[in-house]
């Protein structure tokens, strides 16, 4: 390994997203730990969350953790662990008064106190009427929680390596030992020796074409956990989020509808009084982006073409700027329309992923449907299936979960590192990341991987997205199939070392490859609608043959699936209306 840099810390923590740094701020004061992201922590995709983050304060109406419960697991279609979801919505309270107390600049009532806004699928007395429940600060919470937790960690004098792009994880003896990296900015290799890693690297939305999600947004600790052997659970759900800019993609938070914002087709009509009498607008977002689809489909778009309006001109320029100035100022640049005055196009965008690498309660990953863990190995946040949201996230939804997972994973692995040692370093382990460089800067064929990523997004769009079919599914797969044979012959432009963005984006395409043939293999096997998974051949929710959750394994490029339980504590399964 001499061309290769060695560090030893107590903890890597792999993303600079809102459960990295959470984890990173339970860890860092007993322990040496590291925190890497691929780029400049601040620009970690939690910065994109606009709307909220969910707890029942009851600080404007009254609430209570029992319906923040039900309404999740409801909203999940019951494929939810409920243990997993009962925690989360318990200690959303403490979380959020721990982040208003670190300086989280959140929207105030009159009297002092944290305001809170609606949100899609989140209800008073189990069901009865949507409730106030999404803490905000404007249309920035996410934003607003980077930096928060990235100021308490420069404070805690946490260790960022900046621009280092995790390529391979290290196990050893059964046991993590830790990851290899590249630095961006010189090329070099560096190996990280530890006693626990964490992966908060996010979702993989970059799969399809229309996505909210930012350039990062690849996939890096799923594929690199997959690769590994850890199998990964429930990738066919995955959510679209409703309104997304027309053909950009970039989100308009549910915010803007929990402030009284409709959606409206080429006929005028506040289509989803149709479809969801109760909640409208505000129901949950898998069926209200189905509803979407199905408007555009039966030629009710705007001007019949495949976008519908979201309209905020009934709520007053005040409203508009004071409580979603982000929103207005990109609908100002991208559209140059004013929501005040005009409706902005808007169309369903890839948005969540509900599975990843699977974990326990306290974010350890764990390998079977045993539960079994992988002494060391820690996951928390997007990248995680833990599972809370089932088979269909509820805005606000994310926030919570980063941040009270990530609190927990961070301090379970304080645990385990004050009880254990690191395994030996392996001596060979750079070479699988070091081959890979080399694959790509030594290859033949000069195929852009600009092309097959492009084809990798239209294919995931059109063919495993709102609404499936087993023709679809069974054709994506066989796409997918030759864009592998393509990427593997691709090659940079660019093949120096200084800032090759070029071979970066090219092993981030091949993250995203190997989850979607999971998602699309997973999706094919489902043969029933749950959540964000409708099946058209398959409509109906189908409790009895598959009210269980996905394993995806990797048997050398192959795709074992296997199934494990739900956990079922509190709500039974029942038909969902809205
Ligand atoms: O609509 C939004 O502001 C997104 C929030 C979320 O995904 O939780």
């Amino acid at each position: 390994m001499s061309d290769v840099v060695v560090h030893r810390f107590d903890a890597v923590i792999v993303g600079a997203g809102g459960a990295g740094l959470m984890a990173a701020l339970q860890t860092s004061a007993y322990a040496n730990v590291a925190v890497l992201s691929k780029l400049y922590p601040t620009r970690s995709h939690t910065g994109a969350a606009q709307g909220g983050i969910g707890a029942a304060l009851g600080n404007v109406e009254e609430d209570h953790w029992e319906w923040h419960m039900f309404d999740t697991v409801k909203g999940g279609d019951y494929l939810s662990d409920q243990d997993a979801v009962e925690i989360m919505c318990r200690d959303a309270i403490d979380t959020v008064y721990e982040l208003e107390h670190r300086g989280l600049p959140f929207n105030r009532t009159p009297d002092g106190r944290i305001d809170q806004r609606r949100f899609g699928g989140h209800t008073r007395n189990f069901g009865e009427a949507p409730v106030r429940r999404a803490c905000y600060a404007a249309d920035r919470t996410g934003h607003m929680i980077l930096q928060t937790l990235y100021q308490q960690c420069i404070k805690a004098r946490v260790n960022f390596f900046n621009e280092y792009h995790v390529l391979d994880l290290i196990l050893s003896e059964g046991r993590v030992a830790g990851v290899v990296a590249r630095d961006i900015q010189t090329g070099g290799l560096h190996v990280f020796h530890c006693k626990v890693v964490i992966f908060g690297t996010g979702g993989y939305g970059r799969a399809f074409k229309i996505t909210s999600n930012s350039l990062a947004g690849t996939g890096d600790g799923v594929a690199i956990c997959y690769r590994a052997g850890i199998p990964l659970e429930d990738v066919e759900f995955y959510q679209f989020h409703p309104t997304g800019m027309y053909r950009m993609g970039f989100l308009i938070t549910e915010g803007a509808r929990g402030e009284g914002a409709i959606l409206i087709n080429g006929l005028g009509e506040r289509f989803m009084e149709r479809y969801a009498p109760t909640l409208k607008d505000l129901a949950p977002r898998d069926l209200v982006s189905r509803c979407m689809y199905n408007e555009i489909r039966e030629g009710r778009g705007i001007n019949g073409e495949d976008y519908l309006y979201l309209d905020l001109t009934h709520l007053g320029r005040e409203v508009v700027e004071a409580k979603l100035p982000d929103i207005t100022e990109f609908v100002r640049v991208y559209f140059g329309i004013d929501p005040a005055t005009t409706p902005v196009p808007v169309q369903p965008t890839a948005h969540y992923a509900m599975g990843g690498i699977p974990t326990d309660l306290d974010g350890r990953v764990v390998i079977d449907e045993a539960n079994t863990p992988v002494p060391g190995l820690y996951a928390a946040g997007e990248c995680a299936c833990v599972s809370v949201h089932g088979a269909n996230r509820l805005g606000t939804n994310s926030l919570v979960d980063i941040i009270v997972f990530g609190r927990r994973a961070g301090r379970d692995a304080l645990r385990f590192i004050q009880q254990n040692e690191a395994p030996p370093l392996p001596a060979d382990a750079a070479d699988r990341a070091r081959a890979q460089v080399n694959h790509f800067l030594n290859g033949e064929s000069a195929e852009p991987v600009a092309n097959v990523r492009e084809d990798l997004r239209s294919t995931m769009m059109d063919l495993a997205s709102v609404v499936r079919t087993a023709q679809g599914l069974t054709e994506c797969l066989s796409r997918l199939r030759q864009i592998r044979e393509r990427y593997l012959r691709t090659r940079p432009g660019d093949r120096g070392n200084t800032f090759n963005t070029d071979l970066l984006e090219t092993i981030e395409v091949g993250y995203l490859i190997d989850i979607s043939e999971v998602l699309a293999t997973s999706a094919l096997a489902r043969t029933e609608s749950r959540g964000a998974h409708f099946r058209e051949d398959f409509p109906e929710r189908n409790d009895r043959d598959w009210l269980k959750h996905t394993l995806a394994y990797n048997r050398d490029g192959r795709i074992e699936l296997r199934y494990k339980p739900v956990r079922i504590t509190t709500f039974q399964p029942k038909a969902r209306t809205y």
